[in-house]
């Protein structure tokens, strides 16, 4: 017997093949005739203005066939388009050159385009440029005195009740600094982009991105294109965690230098060019908390401000998260922003709440040392069922059952609560919990489910699988519902000219696309079932919809299951070589308003510490999730577990480390900008709780990309606490903080 998975079995990647053989191809991989390569040249300063420029050598250099910079590039709609304003995903990145304007180091100045990569860095090499420099800072601290809150994220900024008062009447309190430091993007896979130049007015642009749809509006309107004109293809991709929301520089360099030469051109960026554009921003917070004799908060003031760029203002929601998870009736909540001299900053896994939350949590950690209280107990006192800002109940939120079933697979009824009370062997030992936090998102999503003569069942949308495991779950969805194996699923999506689907971000696709495929192959099975109904001498006699059922490629009758149509000749019977269905998802109509959504966890952590060297290890992690339903545990797993890999870089590793007098990032490599490898990383146990939602989204799935990273960083800072008695409250924490 075949196997029909469907939602809740732990499939395989469907595409994990493809991947391991080199057969699935990326946006910097795929072929055209003709095709040139461009290598982009990088400012040297961080601010000023180009004084001049020359490409006489490179231009003379063998295989290079152009160098484009402000000075020769082609006129197009981009360079017209208004400039600056909020950093949204649908507002196209900084115009590249435009002008000699220089607004950060590492701004590309130059692309230079040979018949070969090789020939196109060989050329990058030899270009000049001298700069009129102009005062710049990078530095977030010396930015303070600009702070302002943008016009948008001034009605967060709440004051209720009276935090002076509450927190003087406080049983404990604390208040203190916090800061995380500037986090940079770095997928397996860097941005690239390949313009195929058909000659005929035409482009496809094979761009690595988030959404296929929003990168062909993108670069069609900043370069005179339409829907007909400019594709967009991001089949695959490589990792992206927010960095390909938007399409990014290289795609409007392809596209330039292939308007240009009216040629095809790929341009892929380096690992360093990867440090010159989007980046988590730096943030410093002063955060207060304050709680009464039952360990309830009673007051709560967070001040934080976040790094963005001189151009555009990127905002996060760093102060909403702790007072949402834990409800306050004293509150004063102030966000701002800073600009430095530095590329603008955009989404990274769980935006803002992988800052806010975590620090939040530290906070915590501190309030209940401050207490006498364990850390488990302050959060299980702080409990409700009622999101905290906006008073709405939950359509689902088994948080305590996260608490419980983590503390009980964890141990943390062993602990110690003593600081530098537990060891192992030499190492001192440190246990430490928070809670995660993310949103639960449904966004529009459409999908067309086509069965064909053969029996294959194709699902198309334009929608992007990052990575996550979108084809696998999509396949495994349709599988169920149509009750056919996986090997006659074809899942076609990373097109933009399939039906619509929003970005691939916010941990939304599982939820809308999931939905959006689930009910298309619905559709398609009532009219499967009608073109039977309809048939003379059908097979299977007179019954009711509700009274057949789909499978094994066949459809039958429920309690006679002898009496059964194969799924092929009902298309057959159709008169026509395939049928299909198409259905959406809006978000206003399949998710309720009158509710909140979210997701959440709770993460705890064990840490061992090397007393001599100050060498922190994250032994142990477990993470108890609650995202409601779960369509692939396997899949599900794994986004959870990337998620705490990233906790772990940012509670001990990564930092981009500026040299300010340069205004440049110093550790612009994977040798020197750590992030964990596989020595960096022991257990990792994940655990979904039961969470059944019947409000949130039509599957009952909230989605899971995200929240493995919220409350990861501050668990393992709260178990360095623990393990050494030492507070630190700046991440990462590195080693020289720690002797
Ligand atoms: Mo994610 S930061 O929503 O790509």
């Amino acid at each position: 017997m075949t196997i029909q998975p469907s939602i809740g079995t732990p499939v395989s990647r469907v595409d994990g093949a493809m991947k391991v053989t080199g057969h699935a191809l990326y946006a910097g991989e795929h072929q055209a005739r003709g095709l040139l390569y461009g290598v982009v040249v990088s400012a040297a300063v961080a601010r000023g203005r180009i004084a001049s420029i020359d490409a006489s050598r490179a231009r003379r250099t063998e295989g290079v066939v152009e160098v484009l910079t402000h000075e020769n590039r082609p006129q197009v709609p981009w360079f017209d388009m208004e400039e600056g304003g909020s950093a949204d995903t649908t507002k196209p990145p900084f115009r590249i050159l435009r002008d000699d304007d220089i607004l950060f180091s590492g701004q590309p100045i130059a692309l230079v385009v040979g018949t070969s990569f090789e020939a196109a860095r060989r050329g990058a090499m030899l270009v000049t440029a001298s700069y009129e420099k102009a005062d710049h800072n990078t530095c977030l601290d010396a930015a303070l005195a600009h702070r302002y809150t943008p016009e948008k994220k001034k009605k967060n900024n709440t004051i209720k009740g009276d935090v002076a008062t509450a927190s003087a009447q406080a049983a404990a309190k604390i208040e203190q600094r916090y800061r995380l430091a500037m986090e940079q993007h770095h997928p397996m896979e860097m941005h690239a982009t390949t313009v195929e130049w058909h000659g005929d007015g035409t482009v496809t642009v094979y761009d690595k991105n988030q959404g296929s749809q929003n990168a062909q509006e993108q670069l069609a309107q900043a370069f005179g294109y339409d829907s007909d004109t400019l594709k967009v293809l991001n089949s695959y991709v490589g990792g992206a965690f927010g960095s390909g929301l938007r399409p990014a520089y290289q795609a409007y360099l392809a596209m330039l230098a292939a308007i240009m030469l009216k040629r095809s051109v790929r341009v892929t960026l380096t690992r360093q060019q990867m440090f010159t554009h989007v980046h988590r921003p730096a943030c410093i917070e002063d955060i207060i908390l304050a709680c009464d004799g039952e360990s309830k908060l009673t007051a709560i003031a967070l001040k934080a401000t976040t790094s963005t760029s001189q151009f555009e203002t990127y905002t996060e929601n760093i102060i909403g998260w702790g007072p949402t998870a834990y409800p306050c009736a004293n509150l004063r909540l102030d966000y701002g922003v800073a600009a430095i001299d530095t590329p603008t900053p955009g989404n990274m896994r769980a935006p803002g709440a992988a800052t806010g939350m975590n620090l939040f949590e530290i906070a915590m950690d501190e309030l209940a040392y401050a207490k006498g209280i364990d850390p488990l107990a302050l959060r299980q006192a702080n409990y409700s069922d009622m999101h905290g800002l906006t008073g709405l109940p939950y359509t689902s939120k088994a948080l305590m059952d996260a608490y419980r079933e983590g503390a009980e697979r964890f141990g943390w009824r062993e602990r110690n609560r003593e600081p530098r009370s537990m060891r192992a062997g030499a190492e001192l030992m440190g246990w430490g919990m928070a809670t995660g936090i993310w949103d639960a998102l449904v966004l529009k999503a459409s999908a067309r489910a086509t069965l064909d003569e053969r029996g294959i069942l194709t699902i198309a949308s334009a929608a992007s699988d990052i990575g996550t495991g979108t084809y696998t779950i999509m396949a495994q969805i349709a599988a169920g519902a149509l009750g056919l194996p996986l090997e006659r699923i074809q899942v076609s999506i990373g097109d933009s000219t399939l039906p619509p689907a929003a970005l691939e971000g916010g941990s939304s696709m599982a939820t809308s696309m999931g939905a959006a495929v689930d009910r298309a192959c619905g559709k398609l099975a009532k009219r499967l079932f009608d073109t039977v109904a309809q048939a003379k001498d059908s097979p299977l006699g007179i019954v009711r919809f509700d009274e057949v059922e789909f499978c094994e490629g066949r459809m039958r009758v429920i309690e006679d299951p002898a009496r059964f149509i194969d799924l092929r000749d009902i298309v057959a019977l159709s008169g026509a070589s395939s049928m299909n269905c198409e259905a959406s998802i809006d978000p206003k109509k399949d998710s309720t308003n009158s509710k909140a959504k979210n997701t959440h966890a709770a993460v705890f952590a064990e840490v061992r510490v090397d007393q001599e060297l100050g060498i922190v290890r994250v032994t142990r992690l477990t993470l108890a999730v609650a995202a409601g339903r779960i369509i692939n545990p396997k899949t599900a797993r794994s986004q959870i577990l990337g998620g705490a890999v990233m906790g772990i870089g940012m509670a001990l590793q990564e930092k981009s480390l500026f040299d300010h007098r340069l205004g440049r990032i110093m550790n612009h490599s994977l040798a020197e900008y750590h992030i964990p490898c596989n020595a960096d990383v022991y257990d990792i146990d994940v655990v979904f709780v039961e969470e059944p939602d019947s409000e949130m989204s039509p599957l009952g799935v909230k989605g899971v990309g995200e929240i493995g990273i919220v409350g990861t960083a501050a668990a393992i800072a709260n178990a360095v606490y623990h393990a050494t008695g030492k507070r630190v409250r700046e991440l990462p924490i590195t080693l020289d903080m720690l002797l």
